[in-house]
């Protein structure tokens, strides 16, 4: 980290857990209990049970929005103010970064604060609740459904074209509370590492993966970020 000039850091739901929101494999509590996330984040769910789908992400809606940045997603916010260059790519779709200060975020899975339309795609920030039903879209009267990438889709060419060509040009890639499960995102690493960068995975988890190579710092996010970060501060 110190000696470190181009920094991309990539993010999944490990780094929002010490904000009190649970992992996405985690996160079916209470009356959600009984359904996989495959289940219900699939535009095939939507289709069948919008309703669903919609209360589903309600729920998890309100949950970020009460949530509040953690001394992870600060870290990360001082590393990019200190590095030269600095790319921030996140699976998270719950606006923390944001919150906490990050200015050039890529979201690779989208926004869980924002809508689209479910049959042309076009976006809005915000929509009027209907209460009991889906809201529709103020133009054509579609469904509105939440603006985040589901199991089958495509990722937003534009940031995935970004996230990887910042793979490609860092001295360091960080992976940090992802269980890399979930492609492409997951590859990147690799994509890094083979372009000459050191890849640090930071997990809880001592078993997470990594690309063969990888330093794996172990540990809350929230804990090992800050020490990265006064790293990167010290540089020569
Ligand atoms: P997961 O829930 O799969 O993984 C969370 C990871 O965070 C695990 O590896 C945990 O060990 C780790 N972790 C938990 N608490 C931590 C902490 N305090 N500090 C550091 N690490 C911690 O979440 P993601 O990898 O983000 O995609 O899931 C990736 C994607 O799968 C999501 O974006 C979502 C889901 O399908 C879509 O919705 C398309």
């Amino acid at each position: 980290m110190r000696a470190a000039r181009r920094i991309v850091a990539m993010t999944g739901a490990g780094i929002s857990a010490e904000s009190g929101l649970p992992t996405f494999r985690d996160a079916q509590t209470g009356l959600w209990a009984k359904f996989k996330p495959e289940d219900l984040a699939t535009p095939e769910a939507f289709a069948k049970r919008p309703q669903r789908v919609w209360d589903w992400y309600a729920h998890r809606r309100v949950m970020a929005r009460d949530a509040q940045p953690n001394a992870g997603h600060r870290a990360l916010v001082d590393i990019e103010r200190a590095a030269e260059s600095f790319v921030l790519i996140t699976q998270n779709v719950d606006g923390l970064h944001q919150r906490a200060g990050s200015q050039t975020t890529i979201e690779l899975h989208g926004n869980i604060h924002h809508v689209k339309c479910s049959r042309d795609g076009e976006r809005f920030s915000e929509w009027a609740e209907t209460g009991d039903s889906v809201p529709p879209c103020p133009r054509c009267g579609a469904l509105l459904r939440p603006d985040v990438v589901w199991f089958g889709e495509r990722l937003p060419p534009d940031a995935l074209d970004a996230a990887a060509e910042a793979a490609q040009n860092c001295d360091v890639y960080l992976v940090i509370g992802t269980s890399g499960q979930v492609q492409p995102a997951a590859s990147l690493a690799r994509v890094a590492q083979d372009a000459g960068a050191i890849v640090i995975v930071v997990n809880a988890d001592p078993n997470a993966v990594g690309p063969s190579n990888a330093i794996h710092a172990v540990g809350p996010a929230g804990s090992i970020l800050p020490m990265l970060a006064q790293a990167h501060r010290m540089r020569a």
